[in-house]
């Protein structure tokens, strides 16, 4: 059957920091499944469907990922899967806390189930969804922490006055 890992997440947006946990995680999984928290209570940039597209775009020809999205508890939805694992990023201390809390609390709802934590590569361990939505909105430059089709969803979004989208070279 092959060993499954979920990767949960909000993904809003995806970046290079989660695309880099996803490819070193098929080095030990079978198969990963890139599970897209439809939270709409977090009131994300981006809708559940935009989430869904991005993600499925980035990893069309990735064999042995499957993307797919999630309403109400994680462990409700990892049952319905075969996966025994639960899959998340660490970056730096101030991660912990919060993913020690989640991890404890998935394991107190469903004792068969453990996460599993890897260390974000050293070039991206300051990349964050909330810094990128924040950088982009500011008209920072988002190139190379989140794949072009990210960088351009940022932009439509987002809507920069064009003087702007010039000034950052956006409009070439
Ligand atoms: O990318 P994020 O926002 O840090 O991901 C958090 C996520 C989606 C994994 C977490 O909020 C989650 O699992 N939500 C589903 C609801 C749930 O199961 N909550 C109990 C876990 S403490």
């Amino acid at each position: 059957m092959g060993k499954v890992a979920i990767y949960p997440g909000s993904f809003d947006p995806i970046t290079y920091g989660h695309i880099d946990i996803v490819e070193r995680a098929l080095e030990i999984f079978d198969k990963v499944i890139v599970a897209i928290a439809d939270n709409a209570e977090k009131r994300p940039l981006f809708s559940i469907e935009e989430r869904l597209r991005m993600a499925r775009d980035i990893f069309k020809e990735t064999p042995h990922v499957i993307v797919d999205s999630f309403k109400g508890l994680l462990v409700d939805y990892v049952a319905k899967t075969n996966a025994k694992v639960i899959l998340r990023g660490l970056r730096a201390t101030s991660d912990f806390e919060y993913e020690f809390h989640m991890a404890s609390m998935n394991r107190s709802l469903n004792t068969h189930l453990d996460t599993l934590f890897m260390m974000t590569s050293k070039d991206y361990f300051f990349v964050s969804s909330r810094t990128i939505k924040e950088v982009a909105q500011l008209g920072g430059g988002v190139e190379g922490l989140v794949p072009d089709l990210v960088v351009r969803r940022l932009k439509e979004k987002f809507k920069l006055p064009i003087a702007k989208r010039k000034q950052m070279g956006w409009d070439d």
